[in-house]
């Protein structure tokens, strides 16, 4: 696949994404808040439709962006041949078809079960046909000489193959999941739905996320490169920081699959503090923040995501605590997926999907508003779920509606402002996109890793 060919498959996977977050994502999820608020009952959307939520948001908006920029990005930065196009549309036909199937499934009545079954296998499909394109067929082409392989080294690599390791197992526990689910229901059983929630945001999407920041959230904000995997963090001596991580995620896969989310949401509390200091984004840059094109406030609101995971996961670990208290688990999961990931992608995605596909962003004043708009929808939204839910009468239940619509109106905000970044026509721009996206010289080696 060259660039030309690589460019409309990414631009697709894009596209599905968008669609995702806006319309089965964030609208679905505004209107199980209204109901929710009206109801002053969390319980009063349907489990289907909270699912249907959940599922498009993690697998349709995050999934398509995170394989759809692997397929892009990972053969440059390992300098093999791009993947083959007609392999990376099959992936593409395969997962979009597995999500949109699972979110019709789960808003209309229709042979509900064996729909949940038919798009859970799509999407392994996908993900398989995805890894075979990222790992196996690489391997293959070191293995008959025709490239070098050089095994992944850095941080950001080795945090990347722990998270589509779990994209793996998340996806076999979503087919478990859909088998169990009891004939005409569109909702998996509530104690698989949590496992699949816990396996798909630690030991998927934040693995994930965080292997990319190692790479371009330390490039923009002109951070000292992420520590390198050997490093001792905590001064001892004896402790890997890369075997560490990578120990840490799997031991909160297994905690999730044993069902002890109070060792868990622990773990997954360590894992945020460890990486947060790997990825050294507190600590002073070394260089001006690479911000050309975008908003000049993003570097701020990409800290601000790191603080929003940091607060999420320790939410996390008082839900688990203390199970009575009805909204904490709600407003740590929004802290992590809205206030980490939603604006870490809003804070990136402006800077870096125009450059790779040969647009220019188009309009930095609605980069700017989305961003304020979710910052302050994802306040007011952790802060009047912890209050309301369980507690009939709170001040929270008013809140909760203002907070919704102003996250939808922050999504609707970014959709807009990429759809019409790529809408506009191609400009003439160098050879290399990714030259466009990184510092002057070119792609400077992470630590740890051979130049
Ligand atoms: C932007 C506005 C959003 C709104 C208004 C919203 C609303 C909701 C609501 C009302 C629930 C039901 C549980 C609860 O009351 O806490 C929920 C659950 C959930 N949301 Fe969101 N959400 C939003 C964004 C997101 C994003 C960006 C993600 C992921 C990237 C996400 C992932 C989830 C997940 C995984 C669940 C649990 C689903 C389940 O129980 O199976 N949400 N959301």
């Amino acid at each position: 696949m060259d660039g030309r060919g690589g460019r409309p498959l990414l631009a697709a996977f894009i596209a599905t994404g968008l669609f995702f977050l806006a319309m089965p994502g964030t609208v679905i999820g505004v209107g199980n808040l209204l109901l929710i608020a009206a109801a002053q009952a969390a319980a009063a959307p349907a489990p289907a439709w909270i699912q249907a939520h959940g599922q498009a948001q993690i697998f349709g908006w995050v999934g398509s962006f995170i394989i759809g920029i692997s397929l892009f990005v990972l053969p440059r930065f390992r300098g093999i041949p791009p993947a083959s196009a007609v392999l990376g549309w099959l992936t593409w036909a395969l997962w979009t078809a597995g999500v949109t199937l699972h979110w019709l499934a789960g808003v209309n009545d229709i042979a509900p079960q064996p729909a949940l079954v038919v798009a859970a296998l799509l999407r392994l499909a996908g993900f398989l046909v995805s890894q075979y394109l990222l790992v196996i067929a690489p391997l293959r082409a070191a293995r008959a000489g025709t490239v070098r392989h050089r095994p992944a080294r850095d941080l950001g690599s080795m945090l990347g193959i722990a998270g589509f390791c779990g994209l793996g197992a998340t996806l076999v526990v979503d087919l478990v999941a859909a088998v169990s689910t009891a004939p005409g229901s569109a909702a998996y059983p509530p104690a698989l739905d949590r496992i699949l929630l816990e396996l798909s945001l630690w030991t998927f999407v934040l693995p994930i996320a965080l292997g990319y920041s190692a790479r371009f959230t330390s490039m923009f904000l002109g951070l000292r490169p992420a520590h390198p995997p050997q490093a001792t963090p905590l001064g001892v001596r004896s402790l890997d920081l890369g075997r560490l991580l990578t120990l840490i995620v799997v031991a909160i896969a297994i905690s999730a699959l044993l069902q002890a989310f109070i060792v868990t949401a622990i773990l997954a509390f360590a894992f945020t503090l460890l990486t947060i200091w790997a990825l050294r984004v507190f600590e002073p840059p070394e260089r001006p923040a690479f911000t050309a094109g975008v908003d000049a406030r993003s570097p701020a609101f990409v800290r601000l995501a790191f603080g929003w995971l940091a607060i999420g996961a320790a939410l996390g670990v008082a839900a688990a605590m203390q199970p009575a208290a009805g909204g904490l688990p709600g407003a740590g999961r929004h802290a992590i997926t809205v206030g980490f990931v939603a604006t870490l992608i809003f804070a990136l995605a402006p800077r870096l999907l125009p450059g790779f596909l040969h647009r220019r962003l188009f309009s930095r004043g609605l980069m700017a508003a989305s961003l304020w708009l979710l910052t302050i929808g994802c306040a007011l939204r952790v802060v009047s779920e912890a209050a309301a839910y369980g507690m009939p009468g709170s001040w929270g239940w008013q809140v909760l509606p203002l907070s919704g619509v102003t996250e939808l109106t922050a999504v609707l905000l970014f959709v807009l402002n990429l759809g019409a970044t790529f809408a506009c026509r191609p400009r003439g721009v160098a050879e290399s996109p990714l030259l466009e996206v990184l510092p002057a010289a070119g792609r400077r080696p992470m630590e740890g890793e051979r130049p």
